[in-house]
């Protein structure tokens, strides 16, 4: 077990290609990122762009076929080279997971509390122990008749029950880290209304830090005290307020192709994950594009604050 001080997630080069049949395809491409302990980190960008195999890299679930490189530094430990014996007592102790579709990641035919238990089990063989810190958690997460949930069925349940079970699951060990997928994706608004208050919930409690991968830029803007934007694998902007002020082209055009901001498409699509380009992977859309943006690939360049992976801001 690690110590009671605050760790920061920290990716250096860290890049995750699979090899398929079609050929590869770099999902997360080279990303150099400190996730600071203490805050949460909104990590936003269209669909495809490597937000799921970047969160499932930091918790060593990647699939076997998947390659690896760089480093993923936590504490003492680099996750990118840890042994599948470290990973195990790392997930769901020190990094938890709420995962993408709730009723996916919930098993159809087993009642919560056998789900709950087996998620509790990691860190305590104590059966008694683990039905009364099972009780505790679904009453912590506003579930009152916890009988009656412990003997359901996940089909049972409404979206926003399975989605806060799904969150009691995630921090059950009580990890210091917690990496939420898109935790309001497919919910209605009362629904959503819901899962940020259980997001509140967990920041309040002993979590010290928090990655929350999302489309929802209302929960983006109340939760994270930092945004981090992918495209294509990449981070491009990293810092506090980007939401009000996007500096990267990608960040202004993302945010304004959003029904919020009033649906102004971008032109062009992103690249295929496999492509290959010397420059700027974001060049052939881009308006302030240039010669050097087409041959050269921007570094991540330090700006009032943020990092930018572009030239507007060398
Ligand atoms: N197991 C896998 N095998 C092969 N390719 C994969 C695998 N998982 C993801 N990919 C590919 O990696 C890229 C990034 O996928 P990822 O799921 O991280 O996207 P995402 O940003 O989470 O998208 P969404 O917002 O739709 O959830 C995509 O091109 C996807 O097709
Ligand atoms: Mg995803």
């Amino acid at each position: 077990m690690l110590d009671e001080s605050t760790y920061d997630i920290v990716l250096q080069n860290t890049t995750v290609e699979f090899d398929i049949s079609s050929g590869a395809v770099k999902a997360v491409d080279n990303v150099t990122a400190t996730f600071y302990g203490g805050q949460i980190t909104g990590l936003i960008g269209e669909s495809g762009c490597g937000k799921s195999v970047l969160a499932h890299a930091i918790l060593g679930m990647l699939p076997s076929y998947a390659k690896l490189e760089g480093n993923i530094l936590y504490g003492d430990k680099n996750i990118a080279s840890a042994s599948t014996k470290e990973m195990r007592s790392l997930r769901g102790k020190e990094i938890g997971l709420i995962p993408q579709n709730p009723g996916d990641s919930l098993n159809p035919v087993r009642r919560i509390e056998a789900q709950l238990d087996e998620a509790l089990l990691v860190a305590d063989e104590n059966s008694k122990r683990r039905k009364n810190k099972a009780e505790s958690l679904l009453r912590s997460f506003g579930f009152d008749n916890v009988k009656r949930i412990f003997s359901s069925y996940p089909f049972e349940l409404s979206g926003g029950m399975q989605q806060r079970v799904i969150c009691t699951i995630g921090v059950a060990c009580s990890p210091r880290w917690v990496l939420a997928d898109e935790p309001t994706k497919g919910l209605d608004i009362d629904l959503r209304k819901q899962v940020y208050d259980t997001l509140e919930m967990i920041k309040n409690k002993s979590v010290q830090g928090m990655i929350v991968i999302t489309h929802d830029l209302v929960l983006a803007e109340k939760l994270c005290q930092c945004i981090a934007v992918m495209y294509s694998g990449e981070i491009v902007e990293m810092g506090k307020d980007v939401l009000k002020t996007p500096l990267h082209p990608y960040t202004k055009g993302f945010l304004a192709s959003l029904p919020e901001n009033g649906m102004h498409p971008m032109k062009g699509i992103s690249p295929k994950p496999g492509d290959k380009s010397f420059g700027c992977k974001f060049a052939p859309r881009c308006s302030y594009c240039t010669e050097r943006c087409i041959n050269e690939k921007p570094e991540q360049y330090e700006y009032e604050g943020r990092t930018v992976r572009c030239f507007l801001y060398a």
